[in-house]
């Protein structure tokens, strides 16, 4: 028989985590890749390519499948493109969609991930938005260099809180909607349990490692030469300064208790993650 959960995004901050758990508790789910590899199968995981831009490759990945959890791959800001998809998985009778959307998407109507919920629920499949604070994983991916080599955080982000959460938090949560019943037609903000400013989660850092890692707090025009140095395009350095923006002036310290409530026991803390994550920016 077919599994009857699809994810998207596997190899993703998120999605990986989801597909982990899935597998650590023997539920099939059928994985969407762009890529299909030739590594050996895992158990209870079905690779099945689904690109969302390329309407061609939604059948075969939506046969037989009744939930599936969605993201919005950050290089598709158009939110056109996954019209054709939900339209298709509607027809396929998917019943249930869990989009992991924005903390504040309700009232941030410009963004991608508001304008995808309000598609999302003119279907007639269920729908579940989670809708997360700032990663703490953003720390050992787009920032991981800049920590690990220049021994800082180089981030615009002034003495402003952020109620950082962590991936491996968002992906139980995602599990228990994906699996459970009654999370239906819900939305959930999932922040961690505290809102830090970027000095703070150096000192953790400093205090976890035995190596002193600094806030730089850049200026916006420091910060926007730097990441245009190492090449990144300009769309997205006004998109990074954008989201520290955003921090600094106090939007990203909001804390919330539905993690708590949805997986019974407090959130990954910032000290646990720098420990967790210690080998990944370098340290042995
Ligand atoms: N970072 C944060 O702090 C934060 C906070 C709140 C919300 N979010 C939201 O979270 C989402 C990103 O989640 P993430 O960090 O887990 O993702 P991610 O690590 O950026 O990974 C993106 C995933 O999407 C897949 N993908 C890319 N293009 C695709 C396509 N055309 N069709 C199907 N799959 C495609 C990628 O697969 P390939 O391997 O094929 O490229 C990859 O698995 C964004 O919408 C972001 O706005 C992020």
């Amino acid at each position: 028989m077919e599994p009857k959960l699809l994810i998207i995004g596997v190899t993703g901050n998120v999605g990986k985590e989801v597909a982990s758990l899935l597998s650590k508790r023997a539920v099939p789910f059928k994985a969407a890749v762009r890529k299909l590899s030739s590594a050996a199968p895992q158990p209870y995981r079905t690779d099945v390519y689904l690109d969302i831009t390329k309407p061609e490759s939604f059948a075969l990945a939506l046969q037989g499948v009744e939930r599936i959890f969605l993201i919005r791959p950050p290089a598709i800001s158009d939110p056109r493109y996954f019209e054709p998809f939900l339209q298709e998985a509607s027809l396929a009778k998917v019943k249930h969609i869990v989009f992991l959307s924005l903390l504040g998407a309700q009232t941030l109507f410009f963004v991608p991930h508001r304008k995808i919920e309000k598609r999302i629920l003119k279907t007639n499949m269920k729908y579940t938005f989670l809708r997360p604070s700032f990663f703490m994983q953003n720390l050992n991916t787009t920032h991981l260099e800049e920590i690990r080599d220049d021994h800082r955080i180089f981030v615009p982000a002034g003495q402003g809180r952020t109620s950082f959460i962590d991936v491996r938090d968002i992906a139980e949560v995602a599990v228990r909607v994906l699996t459970e019943e009654g999370h239906e037609n819900r939305a959930y903000d999932l922040t961690g349990s505290e809102a830090l400013t970027y000095g703070e989660v150096a000192a953790r850092m400093t205090e976890a490692w035995g190596i002193p890692i600094t806030y730089a707090n850049p200026s916006i025009a420091d910060f926007k030469a730097y990441w245009k140095k190492k090449g990144f395009p300009a769309d997205m350095i006004n998109v990074m300064t954008g989201i520290y923006f955003t921090a600094k002036i106090g939007a990203a310290k909001k804390v919330t208790r539905d993690l708590e409530r949805l997986i019974g026991r407090p959130p990954i803390t910032i000290g646990q993650y720098v420990k967790d994550y210690r080998s990944i920016f370098g340290w042995m």
